[in-house]
């Protein structure tokens, strides 16, 4: 069976396009080999200096999984800073890449283009991520389009520590990019993102929610009119949260003419309520248990530093640290 692992970034609330581009194609591969999936804290310091805000996001994160259907029974979950090692091992493969590797990474400069302070460590950002994979002997990396360089920067990496110091000391990894997820719009219809201030997020509250949706932009086709389902938002949204019948109706509703934008943005708000209610009512629950979130997250940095322990020492020896 195939070690899937991916590290996600704490980086505040969900919206439905983390969650429809990011969160539900890693929850399903569950169902498909070993899961691994870590919060990359370390990662997150690069570009966040608010220690109460750092941890609020780890525990929304954590909550946020878990409330989605992460099942920590099946799937290996932990904090990338509760394994020391991820950071060690960053030490070794540093001292085997090339500038020259790091220099080219878009991602860094898109960054510091950005605003995000051009430091060291968002520059070595990538050997941090190297090192998270390599640790854990994955065989697959599900990630966004945007972090297939550094997962070839990942193999390059490897390869230059098997090439200095023995075949098979570290395991290449193999990139699983999604291409067929879509890009879910936001509410002025550009990527919906946080950085463009277009959010749905899904543990609104319902008022706030609901006003959200309202504020959908939509052209100014009057009511009476015939409106162009196609490159329409409402209903781009609806089609990832209604049932199909629904989606069926409001498109054809849409060519008919003679309902406006306002009833159309009232279905979508039942429907993404309704999608999303067995997720939040989970979320209350664990919510309210106290020490759930500590006692998984705990339970997984134990594990998961079992089996990091054995490559970091597996690298210590080929290095000639041990
Ligand atoms: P944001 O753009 O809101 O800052 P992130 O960059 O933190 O979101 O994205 C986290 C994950 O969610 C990534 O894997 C990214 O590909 C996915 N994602 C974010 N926004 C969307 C979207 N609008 N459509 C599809 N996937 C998305
Ligand atoms: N860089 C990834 C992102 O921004 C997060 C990440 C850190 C990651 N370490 C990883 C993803 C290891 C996959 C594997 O989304």
């Amino acid at each position: 069976m195939p070690r899937i692992l991916t590290g996600i970034q704490p980086s505040g609330t969900l919206h439905i396009g983390n969650y429809f581009g990011a969160m539900r194609p890693i929850l399903s591969l569950q169902e498909q080999g070993e899961v691994f999936v870590f919060l990359a804290d370390l990662h997150a310091l690069t570009s966040l200096r608010d220690a109460d805000a750092l941890r609020r996001n780890v525990r929304d994160a954590a909550l946020d999984l878990l409330a989605c259907g992460l099942d920590p029974e099946r799937t290996l979950f932990w904090r990338q800073s509760d394994v020391a090692f991820h950071a060690e091992l960053m030490w070794i493969l540093s001292t085997v890449t090339p500038m020259g590797l790091m220099e080219r990474m878009v991602a860094y400069k898109e960054k510091v283009q950005k605003g995000i302070p051009a430091g060291v460590g968002l520059f070595t950002y990538p050997i941090l991520q190297a090192a998270d994979i390599l640790l854990y002997d994955a065989d697959v990396v599900p990630v966004g389009k945007d972090q297939k360089q550094h997962l070839e920067a990942t193999r390059d990496i490897a390869i230059k520590i098997n090439e200095a110091y023995g075949v098979g000391v570290l395991k290449l990894p193999e990139p699983l990019i999604s291409e067929d997820v879509a890009v879910v719009p936001g509410l002025d219809g550009q990527k919906m993102s946080k950085s463009y201030g277009n959010t749905i997020d899904i543990f609104m509250p319902e008022k706030a929610l609901r006003k959200k949706v309202m504020g959908i932009v939509t052209d100014s086709t009057p009511l009476e009119a015939p409106k162009d389902p196609e490159g329409s938002i409402i209903l781009a949204l609806y089609r990832l949260v209604a049932p199909a019948d629904e989606v069926a109706r409001m498109d054809a509703d849409f060519r008919a003419g003679g309902i406006g934008y306002g009833d159309f943005k009232k279905r979508l708000f039942e429907a993404i309520w309704t999608y999303f209610a067995p997720m939040r009512e989970r979320r209350a629950e664990l919510e309210a248990r106290p020490d759930y979130v500590d006692d998984v997250l705990a339970d997984g940095a134990r594990r998961a530093k079992e089996i990091a322990e054995r490559t970091i020492d597996r690298v210590w020896k080929a290095v000639g640290l041990r």
